[in-house]
């Protein structure tokens, strides 16, 4: 029997956990094992994940064929270099698999492990890209407030959520923010006959004009915000995104690091209001969590500048484990469930129970919005509707849900949630039930 106190006391005292303060430290979970949509801890207590890990476990715990498919991987070839001169078969069928997969100007693909690199993966062709084309200045990148893209120096810099800045500062700099498509919070200004996702698409605009076209290398944006709050973005943004972008000679780079696979109820996100990016980082999903891994795909164009580069400019990027076999074997395993399942569909059915479950709770005059997209969604806490003013309670409601059964996260008043797309009906309601207990218990 293992000894839960010391095994408490090791870890508060050697782990540094991402995000660290111990204050919220104090009493962590120590997960055991996971089955399906569940999670067990150590000392027998059963909880829904009801963020899916960190919205990446989309096939569910405990799955076999992706321990089998690791096992063998291993068994036959661990690891290898992808540095160029060497590659593998796994990434070989995983690239040639996701050619075209996401959006058909997408056929190529550099792999990484984590969303961070992926995007900073991005950041660095961006440059390149437009250093070949004999424009070096473009170098500035947009990003949208409350956006989060990982928490690597660069990342950290495009990430509009700030408190992961102050500590770290100062910020790489070249990377600016403007107003997130948030249409029960637009932060913008809407000019008169303007719909929001017009005016948040003119703040993009504006600020190309405003930094310089030649000066502006690319947007990045997720096409969901997910750490941000569930932002889902008006239906005539991202069309009207594209516009711009293409006018002034602005790559778009889609963060689909949440978002791809599936989670949106389509395989990528973007697909809901048919825009093509010109680069796609994606991570999470693809692996449903059980091997680190993540990547880029580029277009077609920027790839060719790539390829017809001279032997002294290079696309000098790397990572010792791009490519890494049994993260790609596991993700091909990983795709063919996702494929025989139909779970893109279930996102879709399974989101859309979620959703008009969690729209039963604006009975509590607390809840000010309720949004979502596939199986992404946020219950917004207020005082009151008119003013929209926070509640503050976000943390308790929270910690209700805890108490009852349901694991998941906040971002202030902003409870998220995106559980595994396995999950059955009878789970969807169990979580709405359990908000439901969760705010009675929290609201006066
Ligand atoms: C949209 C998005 N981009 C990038 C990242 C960073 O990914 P990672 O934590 O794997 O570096 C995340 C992580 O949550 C994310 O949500």
């Amino acid at each position: 029997m293992l000894d839960q106190i010391a095994l408490l006391k090791q870890d508060q005292k050697h782990l540094l956990h991402p995000l660290h303060h111990p204050d919220a430290h104090k009493a962590p979970l120590i997960i055991e094992s996971g089955n399906g949509i569940w999670l067990r801890t150590l000392d027998g207590k059963e909880y829904i994940d009801g963020l899916a890990g960190l919205w990446n476990v989309l096939i569910g715990h405990g799955n076999t064929e992706l321990a089998d498919s690791a096992r063998e991987q291993i068994a036959q070839l661990a690891y290898c270099s992808n540095y160029v001169g060497t590659t593998n078969l796994p990434a070989i069928e995983l690239a040639t698999k996701l050619a075209g997969f996401a959006y058909p100007n997408l056929n190529t693909t550099f792999f990484a492990c984590g969303g961070a690199e992926a995007n900073e993966s991005a950041f660095k062709t961006v440059r390149y890209y437009w250093k070949r084309k004999g424009k070096p200045d473009k170098i500035k990148v947009i990003a949208l407030q409350d956006a989060y893209h990982g928490a690597t120096l660069a990342a950290m810099s495009a990430t509009g959520i700030t408190p992961y800045w102050p500590m770290f500062e100062p910020r790489v700099p070249n990377f600016l923010h403007i107003p997130a498509p948030y249409p029960y919070r637009f932060k913008g200004d809407v000019k008169a006959g303007e719909t929001i996702g017009q005016a948040a698409a003119s703040a993009l605009e504006e600020a190309i004009v405003r930094e310089g076209p030649d000066k502006v290398g690319a947007f990045i944006a997720e096409p969901v915000q997910g750490g941000g709050g569930v932002i889902v973005p008006p239906d005539d943004y991202f069309p009207r995104v594209r516009e711009v972008c293409d006018e002034y000679e602005v790559l778009l780079i889609a963060d689909e690091v949440i978002t791809g696979f599936g989670r949106t109820g389509d395989w990528f996100a973007l697909r809901h209001w048919g825009v093509q990016p010109d680069i796609i980082s994606f991570g999470k999903g693809i692996t449903s969590g059980y091997q680190p891994l993540a990547g880029i795909q580029i277009s077609d164009d920027i790839n060719e500048v790539i390829l017809c580069a001279p032997p002294n400019e290079p696309w000098m990027h790397a990572y010792t484990y791009s490519g890494h076999p049994t993260c790609c074997a596991v993700a091909l395993k990983n795709l063919e469930i996702l494929e025989r399942e139909d779970l893109i569909e279930r996102a879709t059915q399974m989101g859309q129970r979620l959703l008009t479950g969690l729209q039963t709770l604006m009975e509590f005059s607390c809840v000010g919005d309720v949004r979502g997209l596939g199986l992404m969604c946020a219950v917004e806490f207020v005082t009151d509707r008119e003013t929209k003013a926070p509640a503050g309670i976000g943390d308790k409601v929270r910690g209700a849900c805890l108490t009852n059964g349901l694991l998941t996260r906040t971002k202030g008043d902003i409870l998220m949630l995106a559980p595994p797309l396995i999950i059955s009906e009878t789970e969807v309601d169990k979580i709405v039930e359990i908000v439901r207990k969760g705010i009675s218990s929290v609201h006066s």
